[in-house]
């Protein structure tokens, strides 16, 4: 996906460094699910380029600005009965937030699944603290659907999760 200044495209060799580099951050960590190592070692981001894209289901991406791979978006088709339903995550460097690009990503991955995919709905499930994320979302057209009470324990914490959506048109 060619978005002028942004490309998202996939994990290819040679992204390993902006990676860890970009990755490596505990303000996104406190974000992400455990299996998002912290610290992000060059072996992660090694290991990470090998397998992002051999899972059919799932599109792991990364987003490309100024020739620098500086984050990731993708998503998880689910299964069985949930089989027209999809998951989006996502983070950036944080030298890049606050300039729209998350936004401008979520849309455009969004639209691509509903085109490209039997999709009819795609949700995210974001700690309740996490209003950056709230706010790209709402911004992408996003609606709060739900808040899972005490879904999440992460840090320490047991936090609710709050449920975006949005359905095909
Ligand atoms: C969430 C994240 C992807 C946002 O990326 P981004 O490119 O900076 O997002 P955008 O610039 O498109 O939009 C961010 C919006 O959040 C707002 N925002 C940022 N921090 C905020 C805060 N603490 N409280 C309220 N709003 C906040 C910004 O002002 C902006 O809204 P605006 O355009 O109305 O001013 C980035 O902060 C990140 O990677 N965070 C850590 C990982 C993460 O949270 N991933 C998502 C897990 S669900």
């Amino acid at each position: 996906m060619d978005l002028g200044d942004i490309i998202i495209r996939p994990w290819a060799s040679g992204d390993e460094t902006q990676l860890a580099e970009n990755a490596n951050n505990i303000k996104i960590w406190k974000n992400v699910r455990d299996r998002f190592p912290y610290p992000y070692t060059l072996k992660d981001a090694a290991l990470w380029v090998r397998i992002a894209s051999h899972d059919r289901s799932m599109l792991n991406l990364a987003i490309e600005y100024e020739k620098q791979a500086i984050g990731a978006i993708g998503v998880i088709f689910k299964n069985d009965v949930y089989r027209h339903t999809a998951e989006i995550g996502y983070w950036l460097g944080e030298k890049y937030w606050g300039k729209g690009i998350m936004t401008r990503a979520v849309l455009a991955l969004t639209d691509y699944v509903f085109q490209h995919y039997e999709v009819r709905r795609i949700y995210a499930g974001l700690f309740e603290y996490n209003q950056a994320s709230a706010r790209v979302l709402e911004k992408a057209g996003y609606h709060l659907e739900a808040r899972l009470a005490k879904n999440v324990t992460k840090n320490g914490k047991t936090v609710d999760e709050l449920i975006y959506t949005k359905l095909r048109e």
